[in-house]
């Protein structure tokens, strides 16, 4: 059976564009792969950080993971920060990665672009963490949003990069994006990605939302005066957005909606794509409550741990005798 590892960092709210880029292809995969999915807490604090809402967040995650449908039985739950392998080869791979090459993730140079200051190390040499992240399980494929893509890439050459060194050691990994929803849009200003970052809420259907607050997003989401509805990103952005999320989550083609909706107004379209938002978000918070309230967490990370742990550790004592390092324990 092929591999398949993922990964989210627990910072902020999960929103929308989370779920239909990355959680649902999860869930999706899941009988047909051997799947490993994290939380990468040691991502999360790249970034100024508050325990307490770390910990918040670490919990709502792998919550929200069960609610949306990912099952401990067939898929591998667990921290990154229980897994010591993860910063071990993290640190192997920043020696074997240029400078430049981390100057060109999009990520870090959209920061540096806006002016910010205060950038970490951590932030800066994030990838090669990633890589390690996907590299220590021999993971086939790696689903992902677009913003992610250019990451796994990076992970791509380093797998090469070592394998050409020190002979063949890792997997080279396949991004995986999905078809429709690979990158949602801001409801406010569909040029935007969805962000966990985004400061105007109203832009952010986050899956915590009270789904009536939710509905309200979405009937005053940003389309344009067009007033045709048809699926052309180009020039509607904020439609073709608002029927991606439809189609995904009500499971239905853009043609098929784009169809039913012929001579019809944006309100009525935005009627129905508020209800599907409301029942989504109805049904998930509902599971989500009942494990939050449930004490399954920590055994489902204590046992996704151990297991992942053994696949990693296996990797890391192969990577250690690769470089050169004496194993003495
Ligand atoms: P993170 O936490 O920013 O995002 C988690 C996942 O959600 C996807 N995503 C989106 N998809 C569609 N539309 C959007 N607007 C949108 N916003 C976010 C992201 O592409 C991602 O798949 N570096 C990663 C976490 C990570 C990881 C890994 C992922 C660490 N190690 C190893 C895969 C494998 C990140 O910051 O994702």
């Amino acid at each position: 059976m092929e591999r398949m590892l993922s990964g989210i960092k627990p910072t902020g709210r999960l929103h929308l564009g989370n779920y239909i880029g990355a959680i649902s292809q999860f869930v999706k995969y899941q009988d047909e792969y051997e799947m490993y999915i994290f939380i990468a807490n040691q991502h999360a604090i790249t970034v100024p950080t508050d325990p307490k809402a770390l910990r918040q967040n670490t919990k709502d995650l792998i919550a929200l993971y069960l609610a949306a449908g990912l099952d401990p039985e067939k898929c591998t739950l667990f921290l990154q920060s229980d897994v010591d392998a993860h910063v071990k080869l993290g640190w192997v791979f920043t020696c074997l990665t240029y400078m430049g090459e981390l100057q060109r993730m999009t990520q870090y140079k959209d920061k540096t672009a806006k002016g910010e200051t205060g950038i970490t190390d951590g932030l800066f040499t994030y990838p090669c963490l990633m890589a390690a992240d996907i590299l220590l399980y021999d993971a086939d494929y790696v689903p992902v949003g677009q913003d992610q893509k250019q990451h796994v890439e990076l992970t791509r050459h380093l797998a090469e990069r070592f394998n050409n060194r020190y002979s063949e050691t890792f997997v080279v990994p396949q991004p995986l994006e999905t078809k429709v929803g690979k990158k949602i849009f801001s409801l406010q200003d569909p040029t935007k990605k969805m962000s966990k970052s985004e400061t105007d809420t109203k832009g952010t259907i986050d899956l915590l939302d009270d789904p009536a607050v939710a509905r309200k997003k979405i009937m005053s989401a940003v389309t344009d005066s067009v007033g045709i509805i048809q699926y052309d990103p180009e020039s509607q952005p904020g439609l073709a957005n608002l029927l991606t999320i439809q189609s995904v989550l009500a499971n239905e083609p853009i043609e098929d909606i784009v169809k039913r909706y012929e001579g019809k107004g944006y309100g009525e379209l935005k009627k129905e794509i508020g209800q599907t938002v409301f029942d989504f978000l109805t049904d998930l918070q509902a599971k989500y409550k009942k494990i939050i309230e449930s004490n399954v967490i920590d055994q489902i990370l204590e046992e996704g741990a151990k297991k992942a742990s053994y696949v990693a550790n296996k990797k890391i004592r192969k990577v250690y005798k690769k470089i050169g390092f004496t194993i003495t324990k």
